[in-house]
């Protein structure tokens, strides 16, 4: 690995005040990124500077809610040059595994948001900088409940699954430009998504428990942030349109 591969490169960052978005924060910054750290939770985000600046580096926060449009906005208004190297969309939520007959619309519409819309509207803001500057890359971060129904509930599953759509159709319109898009699918990392994780229908987490006895192991967030840092580096220019597990073997 090239440990200054990121240069002079400038890397958004969701979800950075916690788990995989941090870790993924964290390798950036120490491979030479100007790094751009945004989550809801300004505490979280604090952690994640203070494990930076531990490490030696710096990074810049913002504290946002990517569901809204005035914060994505202002977001942007907070890049430290008008450039976007990377865009790593890393903030998700779980869904309490709820299953669609017990789905209510506060849920759907939640999780919808958090975990296909504002990538969406990440995505939307940042691909104009990347076109002028020809060249970027995008790495969303999914779940192997964007590759099966059988991890989640009805709302993380859907959602997830368009993560992998939107993922593609960039990577598709804007290969032209220089930019790639890809998708990293984990499986059980040890993080805090359990906030949004603990079941509300046990006889639906049941049913999604027979599948629990897949996982091989629980990743550590380095596990995962390896994969994103490296699609998102030049080393990775070939890589677009992809969709990559990163679950120890859980959906071979
Ligand atoms: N942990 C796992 O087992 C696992 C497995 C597969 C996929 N994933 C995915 O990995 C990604 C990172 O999750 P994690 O496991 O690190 O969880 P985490 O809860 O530790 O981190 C998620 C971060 O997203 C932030 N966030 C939530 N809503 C937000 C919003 N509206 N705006 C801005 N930030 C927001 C949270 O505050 C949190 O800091 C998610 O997209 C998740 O779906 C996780």
């Amino acid at each position: 690995m090239n440990e200054q591969r990121y240069a002079g490169r400038v890397a958004v960052v969701t979800g950075a005040g916690s788990g995989i978005g941090q870790a993924v924060a964290r390798q950036l910054a120490a491979e030479g990124a100007m790094v751009l750290a945004c989550d809801i939770d300004a505490a979280g985000l604090a952690s994640t500077v203070e494990l930076i600046e531990k490490d030696g580096y710096t990074a810049t926060t913002v504290t946002a809610d990517i569901t809204r449009q005035a914060d994505v906005d202002a977001l942007i208004d907070a890049l430290p040059e008008r450039r976007v190297d990377l865009l790593a969309n890393v903030a998700g939520v779980m869904d309490h595994f709820l299953p669609v007959t017990e789905l209510d619309d506060d849920t759907w519409e939640h999780v919808l948001a958090v975990n296909l819309t504002g990538p969406m509207r990440l995505c939307r803001a940042v691909l104009p900088l990347m076109r002028a500057q020809g060249s970027g890359a995008v790495v969303n971060v999914s779940s192997i409940g964007g590759l099966t129904g059988a991890v989640a509930g009805t709302a993380y599953v859907a959602s997830k699954h368009g993560l992998i759509g939107l993922t593609r159709s960039i990577a598709n319109l804007y290969a032209e430009d220089g930019i790639r898009a890809n998708t990293v699918c984990p499986a059980g990392v040890e993080t805090n998504i359990g906030r949004t994780a603990a079941p509300k229908v046990p006889w639906a987490y049941q049913r999604l428990e027979k599948s629990f006895g897949r996982t091989t192991r629980m990743a550590v967030p380095a596990e995962v942030s390896t994969l994103v840092c490296w699609l998102g580096s030049p080393e990775a220019v070939n890589v677009n349109g992809a969709t990559i597990t990163s679950d120890g073997g859980w959906t071979s």
